[in-house]
């Protein structure tokens, strides 16, 4: 139920052109950040937070070996996060 109100809320609040753009980061966030524990709410941090949580997982990442983000990858949901992102 709370998968379906995240995947579905944001769609109708973006602005058209960069709705591809956010749902490619959407899906990273997904696959890249839900394995270790459950997906954060993007809400809960602001724009600033998510970089340096983003920074700490991708040491997380390496500390089992795990592939990091590549430059894009984080870069995208970072993208993505800023849209969800609790304003200052
Ligand atoms: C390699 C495993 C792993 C991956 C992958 C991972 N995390 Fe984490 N994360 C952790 C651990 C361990 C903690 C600390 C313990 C906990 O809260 O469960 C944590 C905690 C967090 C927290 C709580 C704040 C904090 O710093 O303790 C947030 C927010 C978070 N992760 C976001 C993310 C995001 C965003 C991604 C994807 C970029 C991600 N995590 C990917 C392991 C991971």
């Amino acid at each position: 139920m709370k998968y379906l109100l995240l995947a579905t809320l944001p769609l109708l609040m973006q602005p058209l052109q960069a709705e591809e753009q956010i749902d490619a980061g959407e899906n990273l966030y997904k696959s890249r950040c839900g394995m270790c524990h459950q997906l954060p709410e993007p809400g809960m941090l602001t724009a600033g937070q998510w970089r340096i949580v983003l920074e700490t997982m991708q040491k997380r990442m390496g500390h089992i070996e795990m592939p990091p983000l590549s430059r894009e990858e984080r870069e995208r949901i970072l993208g993505y996060l800023e849209q969800r992102a609790k304003g200052l």
